[in-house]
């Protein structure tokens, strides 16, 4: 997926955003984007990346559909499932996904849900790469709280076999089933509420909101993170050409203070144009064509 990302990339630079790519090998095909939350960047990249690949979108938001008045996610997945190509779905429990997967024929991409966000990563490990970092080996630290974001990132850990320090406050960390995951895979995993233990010697500094869609229990954790912040002084810790990821919305002054969001150091606009050449290559490789 990141190989064939970056060549594609490069093979229409220069190009319209809207424009198909020369093998439109998407034609005719057609993607239902189901959002059962808020998105800028998911729904974005993916009706751009859908056009690029010479395909189309529709997009089915909750709240306007029969979702919000109680249709199953069952019924749902078999109507559309007959109606289009694929389905993008973000939602809340992981549950609902999963769920739709079982009653699709098409392919399912997850989009989000608050267990987990694959195609994020997919975007975050080719801007590493472009940036010129291998990742085997690559010491990655987290920051904040142990998410959606972060469980996806151990995902890809250990297939990627690059490292990952998770600086949490106590109450916050992510599932053990992630870190088994990456450990299992060969990744070291460090767990620990230092934050600038975690930030020695590290290659990229990552965070994320504190408080993801959907949550309620705002003040508290708010109190709980705050010396989890990614500032200057943090950064310094890392090593010198360290970069800083965020899979954006940001909350600057929060989980990230200014300087750092607005430095040289800050890849995060990167990362987020990445999210259309991310899922290129997801859509290619769920329709078989990878
Ligand atoms: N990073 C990301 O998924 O952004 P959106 O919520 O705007 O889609
Ligand atoms: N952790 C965040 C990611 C948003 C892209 C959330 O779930 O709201």
């Amino acid at each position: 997926m990141l190989s064939d990302a970056i060549d594609r990339k490069a093979a229409r630079k220069g190009m319209p955003k809207g424009a198909a790519d020369k093998d439109a090998p998407l034609a005719g095909r057609v993607l239902a984007l189901v959002f059962e939350k808020n998105s800028t960047r998911t729904r974005v990249s993916f009706d751009i990346a859908m056009r690029q690949l010479g395909g189309s979108v529709l997009f089915v938001e909750a709240g306007s559909s029969q979702l919000d008045r109680g249709e199953s996610i069952a019924d749902t997945a078999r109507v559309l499932s007959r109606m289009v190509d694929g389905i993008m779905l973000r939602t809340d429990d992981h549950s609902r996904i999963e769920e739709m997967a079982r009653h699709s024929f098409v392919p399912i991409i997850n989009g989000l849900t608050k267990r987990s966000h694959p195609c994020q990563i997919v975007a975050d490990l080719l801007t590493l790469v472009e940036h010129g970092k291998a990742l085997p080996g690559l010491e990655i630290a987290w920051f904040g709280d142990g998410n959606n974001v972060l469980h996806s990132i151990l995902e890809a850990a250990g297939l990627f076999k690059f490292n990952v320090r998770v600086a949490v406050p106590s109450g916050f960390e992510p599932e053990a089933e992630f870190v088994e995951k990456a450990r299992a895979g060969g990744s070291s995993v460090i767990i620990t509420s230092d934050a600038e233990a975690a930030a020695l010697g590290a290659d990229v500094l990552v965070t994320d909101t504190w408080i993801s869609m959907g949550q309620t229990d705002a003040e508290e954790k708010r109190a709980a993170m705050k010396s989890f912040q990614v500032n200057a002084s943090l950064m310094r810790k890392a090593k010198p050409d360290a970069v800083f990821l965020h899979c954006l919305p940001a909350h600057v002054g929060d989980e990230v203070s200014e300087d750092v969001f607005e430095s040289e150091q800050s890849i995060v606009f990167d990362e987020a144009e990445n999210r259309i050449h991310a899922q290129k290559s997801i859509l290619l490789w769920a329709f078989g064509l990878l």
